[in-house]
């Protein structure tokens, strides 16, 4: 049987990775550097990626990957839409959006492609880019009536990657992005929390900071042995989980909060409904801040980054006495 051609969109620390994968397991992998930066262009090269043009993929590509910042999804895949829809031959293949968005995107991209020879795959990426010894695990989901397109991703298993079905039980477009946004809500609202918190205190006294990691390192260990890896690692990305965050907001808002409320995200400074959405929505502004800062903080003032990570220098020579 042919081997299938894949082309992933783009060439980031993920696509590239992704791409690498699958040039390594003999595969042909088509991407496109127009108006691409020098270092994805670098990236490409490296794992082996074909610089087409779209309207190439349209007519050779059997799978698109789309692997964008999460703000050009949609965009990418209607420009893609068009150009498969004025090709030649309006072949059929399979488009698969790999990105951290919210489930109502997801759903707004895939109905681009309704009534076209484009089928659908939801999917979404938990974990880092592929490495060695290493793999992300791509989650996704169909339309029940493209079970078998689903059954087709999963088999490109074969190639390096780790994917997974999720099926059962009301699965469809939007739940493999709404497992991502979930997960991700989890691990790095967590991180969030922790974050906030020690902020919050050391805004108080640094006297408060200093008994708030006592506290912790005594009757909560395994947050403060948490914390020690989890906020030093947050720091360089911080500016990229601001996005990822308001995009869980939306999430939680248009999802759990308004089948209780009927609301929508409100303003609450306007007095607009105030509910869970609301969460992750300031851990987006935390990070923000937490950006700026590291962007500021070069001079060596006290900013937030500094006070997170003299915390986290500290809970790490108290927490070995406290064990
Ligand atoms: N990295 C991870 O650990 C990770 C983990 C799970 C999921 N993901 C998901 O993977 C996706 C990509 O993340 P990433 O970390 O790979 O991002 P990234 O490293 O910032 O790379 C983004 C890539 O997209 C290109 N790009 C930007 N705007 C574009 C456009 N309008 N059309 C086509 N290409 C465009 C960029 O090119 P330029 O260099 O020219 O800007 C760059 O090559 C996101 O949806 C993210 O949520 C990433």
């Amino acid at each position: 049987m042919a081997l299938p051609k894949v082309a992933v969109i783009a060439a980031g620390s993920m696509g590239a990775a992704v791409g690498r994968r699958l040039t390594t397991a003999g595969l042909t992998v088509f991407t496109n550097l127009d108006g691409r930066s020098p270092a994805t262009r670098s990236r490409a090269q490296e794992a082996g990626l074909k610089d087409v043009s779209l309207s190439h993929i349209a007519q050779h590509a059997d799978w698109v990957l789309s692997i964008l910042p999460p703000k050009d999804a949609y965009n990418f895949a209607k420009a893609f839409g068009d150009t498969h829809a004025s090709s030649a031959t309006n072949r059929p293949l399979n488009f698969a959006d790999c990105n951290a968005v919210n489930p109502e995107t997801v759903k707004r991209v895939s109905s681009l492609f309704a009534g076209t020879s484009i089928k659908f795959i939801d999917a979404g990426i938990i974990g880092g880019p592929p490495q060695d010894d290493y793999d992300p695990t791509f989650y996704a989901s169909s339309a029940p009536a493209d079970a078998d397109v689903l059954n087709e991703f999963v088999r490109l298993s074969k190639y390096g990657l780790k994917i997974k079905a999720l099926k059962g039980e009301g699965a469809d477009i939007g739940d493999a992005s709404a497992l991502k946004m979930s997960y991700a809500g989890i691990a790095k609202g967590v991180i969030g929390l922790y974050s906030t918190m020690i902020l919050a205190a050391h805004a108080s006294s640094p006297a408060t900071a200093q008994a708030l990691l006592e506290e912790l390192t005594i009757s909560q260990p395994y947050l403060a042995q948490h914390l020690i890896r989890g906020v030093p690692s947050m720091l360089p990305k911080a500016y990229r989980w601001v996005a990822e965050m308001e995009e869980i907001s939306n999430f939680v808002g248009n999802g759990l909060a308004a089948t209780r409320s009927g609301a929508q995200i409100g303003d609450a400074t306007k007095g607009e409904p105030v509910h869970e959405g609301h969460i992750h929505y300031g851990f987006a502004r935390l990070y923000e801040n937490v950006a700026r800062s590291l962007e500021e903080g070069k001079g060596g003032d006290v900013t937030e980054v500094k006070v997170l990570k003299d915390f986290v220098e500290q809970a790490k020579k108290v927490l070995p006495r406290k064990e």
